[in-house]
């Protein structure tokens, strides 16, 4: 097949390419770079079923040839990128989504839209199931980034309904893994991040709150699994082993062998309690399940950081 991935010089996408790649498939990367970087498909410069164009998605995307799938990825993702650039993350979810949509019509494609957990907000319902409508603020600064995403589900459930667009919707939680952007803001770069240069690991309010953390590989098996079965409404994918995060701190502070301590900075606003997924549906229409524990992503996730970071490498 030829496939569109959108948002692929990031972290997910990168890595979602060199699975359909390895699958026998031609990709088209587009991405704007405005969070992610060439350096994640370098490895791909001489890959002749892989093609990248330089494109913002909120303007309307024209492919030349056939096209079978639209994954459609490209979006800031983590809370200091939603945060610094609220109107692109708005676009990118309500234009963006809309113009991947139209080529998939144009193009008789199936699409695949990557929501995220956070259209569940604050959740008062745990684990979350697809089932669960949220507790989201609709105004608060999230929003930018909840909103959007909720936006993209419905313009693509009404594509699906209206014009008969086959979709897929997965909403992925807490992801981690090798590419990830050392300043990203995310919990675990954050973490490694500042265990190997000797700094203290900041944690916000007092670490009791909970999060769920899927290693790369297995979230890019669901996508995948995803992808090829007959499922149009949402489907949560991530990991429901749940940890606090003073609990993390420890396990980054172990596999980096590291004598950073811990410094105690105030709760952002809105920043959620708990956060695990149900993946009832998951694995009962994908058959799939997390397979790879914390301490092992953590392990290949602190040796990625280790070739990136000038002077944290072991002798
Ligand atoms: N990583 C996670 O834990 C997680 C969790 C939930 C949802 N997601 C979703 O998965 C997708 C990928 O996230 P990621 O973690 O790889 O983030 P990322 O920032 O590494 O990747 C997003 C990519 O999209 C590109 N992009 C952003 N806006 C664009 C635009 N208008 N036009 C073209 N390219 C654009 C960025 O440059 C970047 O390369 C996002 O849609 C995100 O919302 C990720």
């Amino acid at each position: 097949m030829r496939l569109v991935v959108t948002g692929a010089a990031g972290f997910l996408g990168s890595h979602l390419t060199d699975r359909l790649l390895a699958e026998g498939h031609s990709v088209v990367g587009i991405d704007s770079l405005i969070t992610g970087t060439r350096r994640n498909l370098a490895h791909l410069r001489a890959e002749p079923r892989f093609a990248f164009l330089e494109r913002d998605v909120s303007e309307p995307i024209e492919i030349e040839g056939e096209i079978e799938g639209v994954f459609h990825l490209a979006s800031p993702a983590s809370p200091v990128d939603y945060l610094r650039f609220p109107i692109q993350t708005l676009k990118a979810g309500a234009l963006g989504t809309r113009n991947a949509l139209g080529l998939a019509r144009a193009s008789g494609a199936r699409l695949l839209l990557a929501s995220t957990s956070e259209v569940y907000g604050d959740p008062l319902v745990h684990p979350q199931p697809e089932t669960y409508w949220g507790n989201v603020n609709p105004v608060g600064p999230r929003s930018v980034y909840d909103e959007a995403k909720r936006f993209a589900e419905a313009i693509t459930m009404a594509y699906h309904r209206e014009y008969g667009v086959d979709t897929r919707i997965v909403r992925i939680f807490n992801t981690y893994g090798p590419r990830m952007r050392p300043d990203d803001g995310r919990v675990v770069s954050n973490f490694v991040v500042q265990a190997l240069r000797g700094e203290p690991l900041t944690v916000y309010g007092d670490g009791s709150q909970s999060r769920s953390f899927c290693y790369v590989s297995d979230l890019v098996e669901g996508i995948w699994r995803l992808f090829n079965a007959d499922v149009h409404a949402p489907v949560n994918l991530g990991n429901p082993g749940e940890y606090t995060i003073r609990m993390l701190s420890d396990l980054v502070l172990a596999a980096t062998d590291s004598a950073s301590t811990v410094e105690v900075r105030p709760l952002p606003e809105d920043d959620p309690r708990m956060r695990s997924p149900d993946i009832s549906l998951a694995s009962e229409r994908l058959d799939w399940t997390p397979r790879v524990p914390l301490e092992a992503g953590l392990k290949r996730t602190v040796e990625y950081f280790r070739e990136v970071l000038p002077g944290t490498a072991t002798e």
